[in-house]
């Protein structure tokens, strides 16, 4: 969370750090700032809330001045004020320094900047790395100042330092945070993210821990913390712009749900060989002896990614009959889980950044255990982390509620289980085959899906004013329902609960009432039966059912107030096609409460904070 782009060149350094600024946005839009070098030493413009405010700010009074730093922020330390914004300057405004992450000895180091009389004016813990830079600074070597101040920080950063004594020079240093450094023609960036620097290049150094870079017009060098030169590969980017693009699509949620049909299918006919009864699983190493040393499999995840990781359990048990512990990461990682060689620790995550997926990760190498990751992030830190990556090539994720990532990571898990079942004997080839179909087909199951969104959102323009929403389903029904809840809460903000349909009568069903809106799904026909009577019980409580079922289940017509139908496929598959009609009834349903569906208030995309 909190996207930093900074510019050095011959340009205007200001337009094009707010356009890389806006394609970060996703992680985080309290505040938006800007700092620039010129004859008048360092100016700064920042404003409260999304970066719209800014650009106005800059309108009004611009900055001139060909390098500069910006910053676009989740709040952490101190609520989201024009104060607390980024950049923060340094006592003699000697330095300017945008900071995503966390400085977990502020307080202490706030305390003897204080006695030394420097005077805080945020309630941020990046204003102390100002002041630090200062009080370490000699008047000569800004290198040795950073590298002297990053010694005393204790926490994660990832850092974009200018300062007023060296206009042909940005200093970005990397823990724990992300960030990456384009390459130009006589122009160099620094960004969190790729999306930000992806219409002036494709060239681009990913950071490592504790790496530090000198970045200047013509040159970059990379450091390690202990200033020794470090040789680092360039890092071809192949996106194609369009993917960081809305593509003619309202949000870029819609453009998203959109592409699933083309990522889903990238992803089976890649990995999926027609002629052959196997997972083509390219480089990772997970093949019949690996896994015959592998008792104890954990997946770990945060949000949307450990629901996909559910699902993944789901398959695991079910096909491949390996017990599966899921576990959200945030708690995986105080719980000393037990981990040895013998455990596979599956790690779930889009951006390959979340701070807890990370931790996770760590604790678990630390065990010796063998770690696949399951990203979609390219050289994020989860992926450089693990032993293994499998990535799901859904290219940038920029909507903040997940879908298209949650589709890719779900086939993957499919594929990840057919490739263990395969290998460990679990599965016939017969089976194989028909999951394979059901992957192949997939596709244009999705599109079939696709097609029925008007019919999908006449059912939220009736609904859109529920104030409590129960999902419910039965196994995997029940998996996916979690997902649909979640999607309604993060963009439509409405209380919305996800239950296994059985155990609604144990408690929840006291809440039904009139006005409760309860979305029944139900696409697994072995327990259909037990569903149908749920949707029953909550019927004769007055509460409205909208249902979504297979093709040719004519029970749910008659029992549901409304019902989708998604086409007949494998029921380890069907679970994933009733998701996206809760993605697209999750969209209309905050389209019409008029919602900042791309940005919904309080969150961010990629939680870099514990
Ligand atoms: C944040 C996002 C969610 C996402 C979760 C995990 O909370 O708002 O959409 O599912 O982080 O992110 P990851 O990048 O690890 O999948």
């Amino acid at each position: 969370m909190c996207g930093i782009m900074g510019y050095i060149g011959h340009g205007e350094a200001s337009g094009c750090i707010t356009d890389g600024l806006s394609k970060l946005e996703y992680r985080g839009y309290d505040s938006a700032g800007i700092a620039v070098i010129n004859k008048r030493g360092i100016e700064v413009r920042k404003s409260k809330g999304e970066l719209k405010n800014l650009l106005e700010k800059l309108d009004r009074r611009p900055v001139t001045g060909s390098i500069g730093i910006g910053h676009t922020r989740w709040s952490t330390h101190g609520a989201p004020s024009d104060i607390n914004s980024h950049p923060h300057l340094s006592k003699d405004k000697t330095f300017a320094v945008v900071h995503n992450g966390i400085i977990e000895n502020y307080l202490e180091i706030k305390a003897l900047l204080t006695e030394k009389g420097y005077r805080f004016i945020s309630d941020t813990d990046t204003e102390c790395i100002a002041h630090l830079l200062h009080y370490n600074y000699d008047g000569e070597n800004f290198f040795e100042t950073v590298r002297k101040t990053l010694d005393m920080l204790e926490g994660a950063y990832a850092l974009g330092i200018i300062c007023k004594d060296f206009p042909d020079t940005i200093i970005a240093a990397k823990k724990d945070s992300p960030l990456i450094i384009g390459l130009g023609k006589d122009e160099n960036y620094i960004a969190s993210d790729i999306p930000a620097i992806l219409e002036r290049t494709r060239d681009v150094y990913i950071l490592d821990e504790y790496e530090l870079a000198v970045v200047k017009a013509d040159s970059v060098e990379i450091y390690d913390i202990n200033g020794d030169p470090v040789n680092k590969n360039v890092f071809k980017v192949e996106w194609s712009l369009d993917a960081a693009e809305k593509g003619g699509f309202e949000h870029f949620m819609l453009k998203e749900i959109y592409e699933q049909p083309r990522i889903v299918k990238d992803l089976a006919l890649s990995k999926l060989p027609p002629a052959e009864h196997r997972v083509n699983l390219e480089g990772i190493s997970l093949d019949k002896s690996d896994l015959e040393k592998i008792n104890r499999i954990y997946v770990v995840a945060c949000g949307t990614a450990y629901h996909a990781g559910l699902l993944g359990k789901y398959f695991i048990e079910k096909i491949a009959r390996i017990p599966v512990v899921a576990e959200v990461a945030s708690e995986f990682i105080y719980k000393d889980p037990i981990l040895d060689e013998s455990t596979l620790v599956i790690a779930v995550s889009q951006s390959g950044e979340t701070a807890d997926t990370k931790e996770a990760v760590k604790i678990a190498k630390s065990h010796n255990a063998k770690v696949l990751a399951v990203v979609n992030a390219i050289g994020s830190s989860i992926a450089r982390e693990a032993n293994e990556v499998f990535y799901i090539l859904a290219g940038p994720e920029i909507a903040v509620a997940s879908t298209k990532a949650f589709s890719a990571q779900v086939t993957a898990m499919y594929l990840i289980t057919c490739h263990i079942a395969m290998q460990m004997g679990k599965m016939s080839v017969l089976e194989f085959e028909e999951i394979k179909a059901s992957l192949y087909t997939l596709p244009d199951d999705i599109e079939d899906v696709l097609e029925k969104a008007e019919e999908i959102r006449a059912v939220a323009d009736k609904y859109y004013k529920a104030k409590n929403v129960f999902f419910i389903g039965r196994g995997a029904d029940y998996l996916v329902s979690m997902e649909g809840s979640l999607k309604l809460k993060e963009i439509a903000y409405i209380n919305s609960e996800a239950y296994a349909a059985g155990e609604l009568k144990h408690g929840p069903i006291a809440m039904i009432e009139e006005e409760t809106l309860v979305v029944a799904i139900a696409t697994q026909q072995e327990l259909f039966r037990n569903t149908l009577s749920n949707i029953k019980e909550v019927k004769a409580r007055s509460a409205k059912v909208f249902g979504i079922a297979v093709d040719g289940n004519k029970d749910m017509a008659q029992e549901c107030d409304d019902v989708v139908y998604i086409p007949v496929t494998h029921p380890m598959v069907s679970p994933l096609l009733a998701n996206i009609v809760s993605q697209i009834f999750a969209y209309y349903m905050a389209y019409n409460l008029g919602t900042n569906i791309d940005k919904p208030r309080n969150l961010a995309k990629s939680v870099t904070v514990q």
